[in-house]
């Protein structure tokens, strides 16, 4: 039985104060859910404070992106030996407003998971079609794609820690999910892929999340498909309430 892994992708939301508000009213709501990782993504200013927050709670910290380097000249960029002390252990790598706004390439963000799991941070890499190419029946060869871009020479030693979150663009924030069938048929597509690079055993035991447009009323009913090991939960992740019902319909 794979163990589902929930995380809250807080994006450019929440000032240092507003974060610790949130990760304060989050912790009671979910603190006796033992079998589900939950991972806090607040924006990097936000990351010591929530971190101090979640000491002792069992929840996760993660960043929401970082660079290759370790250091260097690289204005603005973050590390991965800067998030470490900051008790970070997730990092989530490539998301679709990365890849759109910010030109992030499949190399680039090959060369980031690396980083991730050279430093032993888990990745949550993130791949999905856009609405033009789901209808131009070219979802499957999309995310074949990047899969191969983002982790062509991990080793396999390192891969089994690494969590793949499957995001079409066209559910992102615009309230349309993918309906259970059709995240479950590019989720199992995914696997398959997984399996053909890190053999059997060990893409079964990988989680594969969901996210674009999750919600407390279409959680459970995605995370019952049998290759939907829990959900990267963006809007939804800003209100305790709902992130926490989220969780617990896991
Ligand atoms: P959403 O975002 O839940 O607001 O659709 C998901 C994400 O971007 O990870």
């Amino acid at each position: 039985m794979r163990r589902y892994i929930v995380a809250g992708n807080w994006k450019m939301h929440k000032t240092e104060d507003e974060a610790v508000n949130l990760a304060m009213a989050l912790i009671p709501l979910v603190a006796d859910v033992r079998s589900v990782d939950v991972v806090l993504c607040p924006p990097f200013t936000a990351l010591a404070p929530v971190g101090e927050v979640l000491k002792g709670s069992g929840l996760y910290l993660g960043a929401q992106n970082m660079h290759h380097e370790q250091q260097g000249a690289y204005t603005g960029e973050i590390s991965a030996s800067m998030l470490l002390p900051l008790r970070v252990s997730h990092v989530i790598l490539g998301h679709s407003e990365r890849r759109h706004y910010f030109s992030e390439t499949d190399s680039q963000i090959l060369e980031k998971v690396k980083a991730a799991l050279g430093a032993g941070l888990i990745p949550i890499l993130c791949v999905g079609e856009t609405l033009a190419e789901r209808e131009a029946g070219e979802t499957e060869s999309i995310v074949a794609g990047q899969l191969h871009g983002c982790l062509e020479g991990v080793e396999i030693s390192q891969a089994e820690d690494l969590v793949v979150a499957y995001e079409p663009v066209w559910a992102i924030g615009t309230g349309r999910t993918a309906t259970p069938e059709q995240a479950q048929e590019v989720h199992a597509f995914i696997r398959a892929k997984l399996t053909q690079y890190f053999g059997l055993d060990l893409a079964d035991k990988m989680r594969i999340q969901y996210g674009g447009s999750v919600k407390p009323e279409n959680a459970s009913e995605l995370m019952a498909q049998p290759d939907i090991e829990g959900a990267l939960v963006g809007g939804a992740s800003l209100d305790a309430g709902a992130f926490a019902s989220i969780v617990r319909s896991v």
